[in-house]
């Protein structure tokens, strides 16, 4: 049995990756270590709550005391890191409490993990750390980090401590670098649910600048896919890039949206651009596909109807979120673009 620590699992990718994973394997026994901030929903995980091999623990990864009661008290061997707070705009509208999670969190993470001589350390990290593209070129694992967001800064900080460890302590550290997911379950201030759920309410979608931004765009079920792969097969100090090369100009997913959900483009708002908006991410993928014989499995056309689907169909999900506390940020960060 393998017993690991599992932070940020009540947050998109990482209830996705539990409700999938303890389907699937009985060898696995799971602490899912959450804050449960406003991204963090336990109705996320309901499924597999009473599950034998998983627990959920309600707490801070950057508590030191904390987190080394779970190692003792699970014997926990292995640690993959989801938490963090994901977000680039909210990073823009206050930077302090990425810092903390995602960097100090990080390292409470590794120095409690040193202690306990851990199997295996995954930390889950992002193509933002390399920096912006031109029209031209992709992210590969040799490229060096360059963030531009506090959010990709303080992911990028996370990374280079680390490699860190690896280095100095020879710590068991893997590091995977994913573009951007789209599926069941993400909070509604990201592009794809935003822009879905607006559209269902007649409300304006406010593309950001010139809407000719590009991101590369995974199905989450591949990235976690991805993620389980690395955390078995992948080589102890590597960096694995994972992506779907599936590049789309912003506004070409907003039209696309519309039309799905059968609303026509006069919903369309230009608004102010983000400040110091990442103009193009694409991922080459080629490392782990030759190396773990990893491929995406999801065509985009028939993952996005998918997740378009659950969004019309899980109303009840995300009104509950639109309705709180929410509706505070969104008004704030769009009232004056
Ligand atoms: P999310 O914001 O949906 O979820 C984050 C989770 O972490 C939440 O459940 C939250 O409660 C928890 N959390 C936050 N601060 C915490 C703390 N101090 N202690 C314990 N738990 C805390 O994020 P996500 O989209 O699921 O992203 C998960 C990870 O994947 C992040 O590390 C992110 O950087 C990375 N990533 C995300 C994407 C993407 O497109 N969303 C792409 C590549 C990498
Ligand atoms: P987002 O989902 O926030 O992911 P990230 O910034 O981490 O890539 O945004 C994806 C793209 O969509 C990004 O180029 C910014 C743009 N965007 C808008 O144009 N309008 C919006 O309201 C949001 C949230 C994003």
């Amino acid at each position: 049995m393998k017993h690991i620590l599992l932070t940020g699992g009540a947050g998109f990718i990482g209830s996705n990756y539990l409700n999938h994973i303890l389907n699937e394997r009985d060898d696995y026994f799971i602490v899912n270590l959450d804050k449960l901030t406003y991204a963090g929903n336990l109705e996320n995980l309901k499924g597999i709550e009473n599950n034998k091999n998983y627990r959920f623990v309600k707490g801070d990864i950057c508590n030191r005391e904390l987190v080394d009661y779970i190692f003792q008290k699970y014997s926990i061997k292995y640690v993959i890191n989801f938490a963090a707070e994901s977000h680039v705009d909210r990073s823009i509208l206050g930077s302090e409490i990425f810092y903390q999670t995602n960097v100090i969190g990080t390292n409470v993470l590794l120095e409690t993990a040193r202690r306990y001589n851990v199997e295996k350390f995954l930390q889950v990290s992002t193509d933002e750390v390399y920096g912006s593209l031109g029209a031209e070129g992709l992210f590969t694992e040799n490229t060096p980090l360059s963030p531009n967001s506090p959010y990709s800064s303080s992911k990028a900080a996370a990374d280079m401590m680390v490699n860190a460890f690896y280095h100095t302590y020879g710590m068991p550290v893997v590091t995977t670098r994913c573009s951007n997911n789209y599926g069941p379950l993400q909070f509604p201030e990201k592009l794809i649910p935003l822009m879905t759920i607006n559209a269902m309410h007649d409300k304006k979608l406010p593309v950001y600048g010139d809407g000719l931004n590009v991101r590369d765009w995974i199905y989450v079920i591949d990235h976690n896919k991805a993620i389980n792969l690395v955390f078995e097969k992948g080589r102890t100090g590597e960096v694995y890039n994972i992506g779907a090369s599936r590049e789309m100009k912003n506004i070409d997913i907003v039209k696309l949206l519309l039309k799905a959900v059968g609303k026509d483009e006069s919903l369309i708002e230009y608004v102010k651009d983000r400040p110091g908006h990442d103009r193009r991410y694409a991922i080459d993928s080629s490392k782990i596909q030759t190396e773990l014989g990893w491929k995406p499995e999801f065509e985009f056309e028939q993952a996005i109807e998918n997740t378009i689907n659950w969004y019309k169909q899980n109303r009840n999900w995300w009104e509950r979120i639109i309705s709180g506390e929410y509706v505070k940020y969104y008004n704030n960060l769009y009232m004056n673009r």
